[in-house]
């Protein structure tokens, strides 16, 4: 039988940095919320069995109306992004679980397929883009160290967890000096080897309104990355 794969969607953070009343992933990107775009690529995807919503609590019950499809499910999140991935991880029985930011709207089939091919080599594979800027340590208003930028990628979303050990590295969380900022780096403390599939810099993330204007600019001057009317 073939092992099946369920994405999770983390769509909990409140994305106080864009300046919109909203939580991000609610506000209308072209039109439509921001987790629609991706939320559409996964449930096309051929190799996703199911998809789960993780939203703020008091969204539940509108997102599940709005979303109303036997392949989705819609649950809270927490405090912190890991607790928002793990609620997700708890509504699975998949053996492979892709993670994907809301935030991230412009994930697409060549991104995630890229990244799923390579589970026949990894037990977890992250998605990156090269680093082009001059990356410097910095304190206070001195810069300090200068860091080879060849030998540092920018790591994204999807992310690809075989769940069993996805569910071994939350373990590690209480021991660690900072909150991870995704669960890869919960594979670096349990050792798991990391894979990586390049994806695209369009697939950036939405985090300030700059951001915003350059995503809602690019929908409007190339219409095929627009989704039909629904
Ligand atoms: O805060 P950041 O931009 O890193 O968030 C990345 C993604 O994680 C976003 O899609 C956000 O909605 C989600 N998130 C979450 N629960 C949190 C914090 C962030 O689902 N507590």
């Amino acid at each position: 039988m073939t092992e099946k794969i369920d994405a999770i969607i983390v769509a909990a953070g409140s994305g106080t940095r864009l300046g919109f009343s909203m939580p991000k992933a609610f506000v209308p990107l072209h039109g439509k919320p921001i987790l629609l775009w991706s939320l559409k690529q996964f449930l096309s995807f051929a190799l996703v069995d199911k998809v789960i919503l993780v939203v703020p609590e008091d969204l539940i019950d509108k997102t599940r109306k709005q979303f109303d499809d036997n392949r989705i499910t819609v649950i809270r999140g927490g405090d912190y992004r890991w607790v928002s991935v793990y609620n997700g991880v708890c509504q699975s029985k998949a053996q492979w679980i892709l993670v994907h930011d809301a935030a991230r709207p412009f994930v697409n089939h060549t991104i995630i397929d890229d990244l799923v091919k390579k589970r026949s080599e990894f037990d977890c594979v992250i998605t990156v883009t090269p680093e082009v800027d001059t990356i410097k340590e910095f304190k206070a208003d001195r810069a300090g160290t200068t860091i080879d930028r060849s030998k540092v990628v920018r790591v994204g979303t999807p992310q690809l967890f075989r769940r069993s050990v996805l569910l071994d590295g939350f373990k590690a969380v209480p021991k660690m000096d900072n909150v991870p900022t995704d669960e890869a780096m919960l594979m670096e403390r349990t050792g798991i080897e990391v894979g990586i599939a390049w994806g695209d810099p369009l697939n950036f993330k939405i985090t300030t309104p700059s951001d915003f204007r350059i995503a809602e600019a690019l929908l409007e001057k190339d219409k095929s990355m627009c989704m039909g009317p629904d």
